[in-house]
């Protein structure tokens, strides 16, 4: 029998992106579309709340009828919507939340908000449709950086979280301060690629410590007093090498308290997700220790990494199937938690 596809159409404009994707049963990502604020925002070395609002509506109508022409598709086709409702920045999310609101009114299709974190995991099964739980996620991105057991999908446990900057903001941070451009992530990773790792040793907040939070401050500072001493003094900073022993100090850690979790919970996968996933060396190292454990290890592409809306159409998928709805009241929720 040649049944249809279900089709949900996904919105995100928690950020600095307007996307709208168009998923095929929770797992084929029919369009993914991205339009990038990152150009504006950079000559500020952040994302301007203001600015990213303003944007995102007038993108957000362009971007969608984008998403529905390269899947080859149409609203009447779309049998669900789903939207991202928070964690974000209020403004922004308010944007993507009434344009989705809007549609399923009219239209008069099921609506449903997705927590953007938990988005983040399902970009995991777009890349690996069979992955079922339990597992071990850590998610890293610019605002979060969240170790959690997934006994089931839905139940998020948290083991561990930063108690200070997130990884990815600990990247753009210390990027900003050497004049790269924003977000630093994808900047210092493209540096330490012909970089030394051992060549500064920089701090591993709470590395050694029994506990399975993060906190990359003292990392932070360790950094700016090695640039501040460096200008002071006149001495050259070489960039590849900084960077280099940078990301491992950030990797380092991240990697071995995904992998330690892992044992504690006594569960033979883990899976890596949020824009710091993109980074090469952290999803060579995890691929590493893990190895020797037999655990496997997941992570979506580069691309599913960092924010879109293929990810939130996935989680709408499925939670959708679990019985969730949201209704005309559903609204952003800025700090919302997983768990
Ligand atoms: O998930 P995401 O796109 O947006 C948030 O939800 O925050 O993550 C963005 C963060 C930024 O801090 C960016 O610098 C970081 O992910 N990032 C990376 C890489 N690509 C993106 N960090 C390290 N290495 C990368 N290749
Ligand atoms: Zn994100």
């Amino acid at each position: 029998m040649n049944t249809k596809p279900f089709l949900t159409l996904g919105i995100e404009t928690s950020c600095d992106e307007t996307a709208a994707a168009v998923v095929a049963d929770g797992t084929r990502i029919l369009s993914n579309v991205i339009a990038s604020q990152v150009d504006l925002h950079q000559r500020f070395g952040g994302v301007v709340p203001e600015i990213a609002a303003r944007k995102h509506i007038e993108a957000v109508f362009p971007v969608i009828d984008k998403a529905l022409d390269d899947a080859g598709t149409t609203l009447t086709e779309i049998g669900l919507i789903a939207v991202t409702y928070g964690p974000g920045l209020v403004g922004a999310l308010l944007v993507g939340l009434q344009a989705a609101k809007s549609l399923a009114f009219a239209l008069g299709k099921p609506l449903v908000g997705i927590n953007h974190i938990e988005g983040h995991i399902y970009a995991n099964v777009l890349a690996n449709p069979e992955l079922k739980p339990p597992f071990v996620c850590l998610t890293a991105s610019g605002g979060h950086t969240d170790l959690l057991y997934v006994p089931e999908f839905g139940r998020y446990e948290v083991l561990g979280r930063t108690r200070d900057d997130a990884a990815g903001e600990a990247f753009d941070k210390i990027a900003r301060v050497l004049g790269l451009p924003y977000p630093g992530g994808p900047q210092i990773s493209r540096l330490a690629e012909t970089g030394n790792r051992e060549a500064i040793s920089f701090p591993r907040g709470l590395g050694n410590e029994n506990t399975f939070d993060f906190s990359f401050s003292g990392l932070k500072t360790a950094a700016l007093n090695y640039i501040n001493h460096a200008r002071q003094t006149g001495a050259e900073i070489n960039l590849e090498d900084f960077a280099a022993s940078y990301q491992w100090a950030i990797v380092d850690v991240l990697a071995a308290k995904l992998i330690r979790a892992a044992q504690f919970q006594r569960v033979s996968q883990v899976i890596l997700s949020g824009g710091v996933a993109a980074n090469r060396s952290l999803r060579h190292e995890t691929a590493q220790l893990a190895k020797a454990l037999k655990i496997e290890v997941c992570f979506p592409p580069p691309e599913l990494c960092t924010d879109n809306a293929a990810m939130i159409g996935s989680a709408g998928h499925f939670k959708h199937l679990a019985g969730h709805a949201h209704g005309w009241d559903l609204n952003a929720v800025p700090q919302l938690q997983l768990a």
